[in-house]
């Protein structure tokens, strides 16, 4: 077993890293408290090649791997959670299923400008009554001649009011049930798509979270995506995927607080020494490097197995499972190292633990992960 990385994974982590310490990290605080989506890093992110890291550079992606892809994710995650989830969301949920089930003529139209970071995606398949239950879908698409009208609500939808294109699933045939749901591409702009609420959130408040409006919503039959009927399966596929990019999003948040509470532990004194020659904090510190170090594994494993071509949807559960836990307890125990510094804002570990919630809940709640594990663990 081969731990090394190969020199374009290290370039690619190495950029990554160099660009959220100098670039993002400098406004990570000053967008969580506007709630400002950041435009302008990310289209500079964009033009480093971080908005379609695995997609090929014919249509406008950086042609590395999913390796490269998680370890760039975690860097930025260390730095801004938010920035890490609009860059998981395009790459994960939106380019990989475009790339995957599109024809040559909607990579052209729908990936090339995602993929080259001039545009933005989303994944449209939550809706107020489906969430866990995400075969249980309401948004109609019924036939009408060249064009389907697209009817009902999504909920939650990640970079749902920037997006230039929404990748939305809905019911083609209901008696189907899941084998009736198909994916389609909306274009912005499109009549009755329209952005009905954007919510205020508890962390990566520089993300938007949207609420989206398909109101008889006519979308052409050539931006369906695979056949009619396969829209579950390419959502199912595409969420395996998708929980590499929150794990290596959850692992970075749990570094980044992990190694404010290093410093912190260096340079803060009580009962005359540094706190951390106090074996209470030192407990803190190495079961936080012992369970980063653990999720790290766990992602990069995923990683390689969707590289390599082999089944990675468990192992991806996995690693989405343990590396959103352990951000959430790294990130309880950072604001324990900090004391009352860490309960205020002035110190960012507190917006740290806000960022870590969400990992234990979007594109699958753990409770979700675990189901799926077990459903592997005794056999289908
Ligand atoms: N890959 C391909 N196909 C899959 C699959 C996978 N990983 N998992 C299931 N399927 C297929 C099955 O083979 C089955 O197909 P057939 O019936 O045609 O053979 C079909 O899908 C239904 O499978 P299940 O019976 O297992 O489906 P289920 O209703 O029991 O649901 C579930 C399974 C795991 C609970 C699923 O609903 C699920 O993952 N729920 C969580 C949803 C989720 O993660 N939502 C996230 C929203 S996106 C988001 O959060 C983005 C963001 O903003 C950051």
């Amino acid at each position: 077993m081969k731990l090394d990385l190969t020199d374009e994974q290290q370039m690619i982590q190495a950029m990554a890293r160099e660009f959220a310490e100098t670039a993002i990290r400098p406004i990570a605080a000053e967008i969580d408290r506007e709630a400002r989506f950041p435009h302008e890093t990310l289209k500079r992110m964009g033009e480093l090649g971080l908005m379609g890291i695995a997609v090929p550079e014919r249509w406008g992606g950086s042609a590395a791997d999913t390796v490269a892809y998680a370890l760039a994710l975690e860097e930025i995650a260390r730095a801004c959670a938010s920035h890490a989830v609009i860059m998981s969301v395009n790459n994960s949920l939106y380019c990989d299923p475009v790339l995957e089930y599109g024809d040559d003529a909607q990579r052209e139209r729908f990936l090339r400008p995602v993929a080259s970071g001039l545009a933005h995606g989303c994944f449209a398949l939550t809706e107020p009554q489906a969430g866990s239950d995400a075969s249980n879908q309401a948004t109609l698409a019924v036939r009408d001649g060249d064009h389907y009208r697209i009817s009902g609500r999504k909920q939650f939808i990640t970079s749902g009011r920037e997006a230039a294109f929404t990748l939305v699933f809905c019911q083609t045939d209901r008696a189907k049930g899941h084998r009736g749901i198909s994916a389609f591409v909306v274009e912005k702009g499109t009549p009755g798509l329209v952005v009905a609420k954007v919510e205020d959130k508890l962390g990566i408040r520089a993300s938007d979270t949207a609420e989206l409006l398909f109101d008889e919503c006519r979308v052409p039959t050539a931006n369906r995506l695979g056949e009619e009927g396969q829209g579950f399966r390419i959502a199912m596929a595409t969420l395996d995927g998708g929980r590499i990019g929150i794990a290596a999003q959850a692992l970075g948040i749990a570094a980044g607080a992990y190694e404010r509470s290093v410093a912190y532990a260096r340079e803060r004194t009580s009962f005359g020494v540094p706190i951390g020659q106090h074996q209470m904090i030192q407990w803190m510190l190495a079961d936080m490097a012992t369970a980063i170090d653990g999720a790290r594994l766990l992602v990069l494993r995923a990683a390689a197995l969707k590289d390599a071509g082999r089944p990675y949807g468990t192992a991806s559960a996995m690693a989405k499972l343990f590396a959103a836990e352990t951000a959430m307890k790294v990130t309880t125990d950072a604001i324990q190292v900090h004391g009352g510094y860490g309960y205020i804002k002035e110190y960012e570990v507190e917006r740290y633990f806000r960022d870590a919630k969400i990992t234990q809940i979007y594109e699958g709640t753990s409770q979700i992960q675990k189901l799926v594990i077990a459903r592997e663990v005794l056999g289908g």
